[in-house]
């Protein structure tokens, strides 16, 4: 077979592995970036020692485990603590300003990963004195790495880049402050968890979250294609309330939909918006 026909027998591969996904196990990526989704259905391939990828639909059909393994490549929950620290700099000098103006404030994480994020912004709300009046919303679409992210425990090693990035984005004490080290694990202060409900949610399928005046979504619509990432860009517009800041990754953009005459920018490299209509 040629080349270009080898991949075009791929991309229906693909195609039907998706749908397998879908209609077995209620999960749908066919809206995911294509070239990630390629690689990485290439690389589970490889793992699982398939010689195509069509060998890997009835595995997925009968194995959950593999299914579990699927999902879990696919959702990519990479993080750390305060990632980008002059993102969460930014956040503690311009953002939350505004939202002291408010007597409560409501946070929804979006694609939260294990938990990592939304501490980081738990820790930076207890050193502006607001976290007693916030409420987090913690939310992915992966139990396992949702369990993780309520459970708060890390492992050691991470904490020298994680306590680096705290003092880079403007950190007030010391992280250590904010955990107990257990032998190689860290567990974060129970008192950060108190006001953030972690919950499964998927940006695919489920519905808005209302009245909210501060997203972070940041590092998940990388992932979706750019049907995907204005449905999701839909959802956040529909849940903030008017005066609320969206905060994307750094290489992501509001640039699907008609999104530009209802936020304005407020920086363009940590991709910070507020609603304006
Ligand atoms: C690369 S991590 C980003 C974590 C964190 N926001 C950060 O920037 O460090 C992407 C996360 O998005 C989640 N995700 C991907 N698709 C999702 C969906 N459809 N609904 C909810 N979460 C999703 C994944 O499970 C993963 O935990």
């Amino acid at each position: 077979m040629h080349r270009a026909d080898t991949l075009e027998v791929e991309e229906l591969e693909i195609d039907l592995l998706l749908e397998a996904l879908h209609r077995r196990y209620g999960y749908d990526f066919r809206d995911y970036a294509r070239a990630s989704l390629r690689r990485k259905v290439r690389h589970i391939a490889t793992t699982v020692g398939v010689a195509q990828v069509s060998d890997l639909i009835p595995r997925l059909l009968h194995d959950p485990e593999l299914f579990g393994s699927v999902v879990g490549a696919f959702a990519t929950p990479v993080t750390e603590m305060f990632r980008d620290p002059l993102f969460f700099k930014f956040v503690r000098d311009s953002v939350v300003p505004h939202l002291k103006t408010w007597p409560f404030v409501r946070i929804w994480v979006a694609g939260c990963a294990t938990g990592e994020e939304v501490y980081s912004l738990a820790i930076l709300l207890k050193e502006e004195g607001i976290y007693e009046r916030c409420t987090l919303f913690a939310t992915d679409f992966v139990d396992p790495v949702l369990r993780r992210a309520r459970d708060g425990i890390y492992p050691l090693r991470n904490m020298k880049t994680n306590s680096a990035n705290y003092q880079r984005a403007g950190g007030r004490a010391t992280l250590s402050d904010y955990y107990h080290a257990d032998y190689d694990s860290v567990i974060m202060e129970a008192g950060l968890r108190k006001n953030i409900t972690f919950a499964n949610h998927n940006l695919v399928t489920d519905g808005v979250f209302s009245e909210v005046h501060l997203i972070l979504c940041r590092n998940v619509l990388i992932y979706f294609n750019s049907t995907l990432q204005k449905r999701v860009q839909d959802l956040f517009h529909a849940s903030l309330l008017h005066g609320g800041f969206l905060a994307l990754g750094s290489k992501e953009s509001l640039r699907h939909g008609d999104f530009q005459d209802k936020f304005r920018e407020l920086e363009p490299t940590w991709k910070v918006y507020r609603k304006i209509v």
